[in-house]
């Protein structure tokens, strides 16, 4: 009786998690970046002298960038691992570890002392007895790295470069990946710009002989903002714009969602093109869409295009309550006014003269990701549905 319980739970999970990025195994699409990760990683992993590519994953919030620096790490440590021998190093940056130079290497070499290590399996365990081998020395303080505050180097470039020569290089790594979520977090008018500084950083690191390779994921306008201060840093790195997904990765999506999960829900093709039409393919704004839906249709384990067109306005006005809302009150009052005239403006795409507003209003509303700068000086809100949203206010 309780394994049948157990069966008919299993069959009804919601699979749809829109606040996780997806694993490996959820994974679709992207195939114009994957390709490209997959071929190059191999490339800068095989040259004699190390010359490896930089990659900056860029686009507005939710559209997938974690999801996709978690499958280059997928890629590195599990698709080439016949060709190849990597070792990857994962560290999500925050606002704190971001506020000078010293706490983001404070963060990366702690980052480098812990679980978010990783390598090909071939090499795992001598890399894991390395790094349990190599003491970072910084000069502040630092969690798992020790302060020797008298001896030694305390910058990044020393502490990486000894890691390369004396432990992963010896441990047979071919490359190491170092992927940092959210560089945006940097402040870009710092003392002396930190962009510049990790550019300088990596290039002479591979200078020496290290073989690593810098993996970024930012808000679209970081790059654009930067180009002010620290353009080279810009040429430093192959670029990838995400874009909203495409209907057959939206398909993709959701099938795997389903298939992975083991769950027994069937959802009609004509749901997903509804629910494709609606958040115009937003990556976050689907999961959300379906998550809602399979929890508004229980009982039923059948998604027919009846029952999404019933739930809709449910599912609208929650994401107007729950994720538009805050969105609109992170800005401020003179902003939250232009957005409102925006969204009740005839044209879609406005540009700052149309409204005798000042460039700097628009500037901040695309750095608060609320506005997307389209070319030449138009700007767009960030979806149509906040566009609705807006206009109902
Ligand atoms: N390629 C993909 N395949 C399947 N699901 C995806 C893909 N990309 C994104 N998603 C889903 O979309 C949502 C947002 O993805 P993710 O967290 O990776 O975006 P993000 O750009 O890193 O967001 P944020 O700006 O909040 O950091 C998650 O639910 C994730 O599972
Ligand atoms: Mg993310």
């Amino acid at each position: 009786m309780a394994k049948s319980n157990n069966h008919n739970e299993s069959n009804t999970l919601n699979p749809f998690s829109p606040q996780h990025p997806a694993q490996p195994n959820q994974f679709a699409g992207r195939h114009k970046e994957v390709d490209y990760f997959r071929s190059t990683a191999l490339n800068s992993a095989k040259m004699p002298t190390p010359a490896p590519l930089n990659y900056a994953v860029l686009g507005t919030w939710g559209l997938g960038k974690t999801s996709l620096v978690y499958e280059y790490r997928h890629i590195a440590l599990e698709e080439l691992r016949k060709s190849t021998h990597c070792v990857t190093l994962h560290c999500a940056l925050s606002p704190q570890s971001c506020r000078n130079w010293e706490s983001f290497t404070t963060s990366l070499l702690a980052a480098a002392k812990s679980k978010e290590v990783n390598a090909t399996q071939t090499i795992k365990s001598r890399v894991g007895k390395e790094i349990s081998r190599w003491e970072p020395r910084v000069s502040v303080a630092g969690v798992g790295v020790q302060r020797r505050r008298d001896e030694g180097s305390t910058d990044l470039l020393t502490n990486l470069a000894s890691l390369w020569h004396k432990h992963l290089e010896p441990s047979g790594t071919d490359i190491a990946f170092i992927l940092l979520d959210d560089l945006h977090y940097f402040p870009i008018k710092a003392e002396e710009s930190a962009y510049l500084t990790l550019r300088s950083t990596f290039q002479e690191l591979v200078n020496q002989g290290c073989n690593y390779s810098l993996i970024v994921t930012a808000h679209s306008g970081l790059f654009t903002e930067i180009a002010e201060v620290a353009e080279p840093l810009i040429r430093f790195f192959k670029i990838s714009e995400l874009q909203p997904f495409t209907l057959a990765e939206a398909k993709e999506a959701i099938e795997k969602r389903l298939k992975t999960s083991g769950s027994q829900l069937s959802i009609d093709d004509a749901v997903v093109e509804r629910a494709y039409e609606k958040t115009a393919g937003h990556p976050y704004l689907l999961m959300f869409t379906l998550h809602e839906l399979v929890e508004m249709l229980r009982p039923s384990t059948h998604m027919r295009e009846a029952g999404f067109e019933e739930n809709w306005p449910q599912v609208d006005a929650l994401l107007g309550e729950t994720l538009f809302r805050q969105k609109f009150l992170s800005a401020s009052e003179k902003e939250r006014d232009l957005l409102l005239k925006i969204a009740k403006s005839k044209e879609v795409g406005v540009s700052p003269k149309n409204f005798k507003a000042p460039n700097v209003l628009f500037t901040r509303l695309e750095q608060k990701e609320l506005l997307i700068h389209e070319d030449r000086g138009r700007y767009v809100l960030f979806h149509p549905l906040f566009r609705e949203y807006l206009a109902n206010q």
